[in-house]
């Protein structure tokens, strides 16, 4: 299928991204890369502009982007996918129930997959074992990946998993900080959760037919705004390093990495670098924990994960259990 030419507006972005942040882009070359009038750029840029992006511009070296806005924008995660190689359907949402409900809703009702679903602010925003997901507007995110993996159920076991190394992998790249991960779907920083995932599906006979990636992840929420039950809980990207991220830098960043560990998972090559990654980022190998599952709660050591992506645990009789749902607490 071709894919649909990026709007103007993308264009330009790409355009100034691509120049760098000292960098300028003529108002011919714009015109000319958007094959479009001068004017046409112009008016573009000012539906930009009443986006919340500024642009200085400088006589005989045309234009430069000034700011840009901190909350997620449509056309600026899409130009940083652009300058990163990868394109990806992506619909922002200024709030929806759950962005992996709007996922569903929008693959039963036939959209093409793969695809992403991002809103500033969720409010029946979901998490594992019937939890909501705090999603205020608060510079957080709140994304789902949609894909129709046509796969049997057996070899999903460990997608979540893979998928928990991969963000682990670019949050470190992004902010020089590497979470931890708890399995099976937490993202930690110093005990504290700033990041969780949540993978629905949808069954067809006996294949998945359709797939909802679901990741909430903390990245510019002051301390202050948590509501109390999870004040010294949770934790952001940016209260761990000091400063707020670009945004839609990261969930550009985010979308690709998704995209590509996707079909990583797909093609089986994940398998290769899997283990590794998820000793390197596993908080609870050889630590003391305790798993309810159901009406069974086990203390042990937890010993990893094994191939099929299930919890290991050894008690103090020795005796090694596998869990491959539960709730895990870390005994400290
Ligand atoms: C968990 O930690 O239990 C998983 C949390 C997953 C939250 C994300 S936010 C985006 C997506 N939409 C939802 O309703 N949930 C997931």
């Amino acid at each position: 299928m071709k894919t649909p030419r990026p709007a103007p507006e993308v264009l330009i972005l790409e355009a100034l991204l691509a120049a760098g942040p000292g960098g300028h882009v003529s108002g011919v070359a714009l015109a000319r890369q958007l094959d479009v009038s001068r004017v046409a750029v112009w008016q573009h840029m000012e539906k930009l502009r009443a986006a919340g992006f500024a642009f200085e511009g400088v006589r005989a070296r045309g234009y430069r982007l000034a700011a840009q806005p901190a909350a997620l924008s449509a056309p600026l995660i899409a130009a940083h996918l652009r300058g990163h190689g990868r394109d990806c359907p992506l619909t922002l949402l200024d709030e929806v129930d759950s962005t992996n409900e709007e996922a569903a809703r929008q693959l039963a009702a036939g959209r093409p997959a793969p695809f992403a679903i991002l809103a500033r602010r969720q409010t029946q925003g979901r998490g594992r074992l019937g939890r909501a997901w705090h999603s205020a507007d608060n510079g957080n995110l709140y994304a789902s990946f949609a894909f129709r993996p046509r796969l049997a159920p057996v070899r999903m076991q460990t997608f979540t998993l893979w998928m928990g190394v991969n963000i682990c992998e670019l949050v470190a790249n992004f902010c020089h900080a590497a979470p931890g991960l708890k399995w099976p779907n937490d993202l930690l920083f110093s005990g504290r959760k700033a990041g969780g995932m949540l993978t629905e599906a949808r069954m067809d006979a006996d294949e998945i037919r359709d797939l909802v990636f679901g990741l909430g992840l903390n990245v510019n929420s002051p301390a202050a705004a948590w509501p109390r039950e999870l004040a010294g809980r949770a934790i952001s990207l940016a209260e761990h390093t000091g400063a707020p991220l670009d945004l839609n830098h990261l969930a550009a960043a985010l979308i690709g990495r998704v995209l590509l560990a996707y079909d990583r998972f797909l093609d089986g090559t994940f398998a290769e670098t899997f283990a590794d990654l998820w000793n390197t980022y596993d908080v609870l190998r050889g630590q003391p924990v305790t798993v309810l599952q159901g009406p069974e709660r086990v203390s042990g050591t937890a010993l990893g994960i094994d191939d099929e992506g299930a919890l290991v645990l050894r008690n103090a009789k020795g005796r090694t259990h596998r869990f491959r749902a539960g709730e895990v607490t870390l005994e400290k």
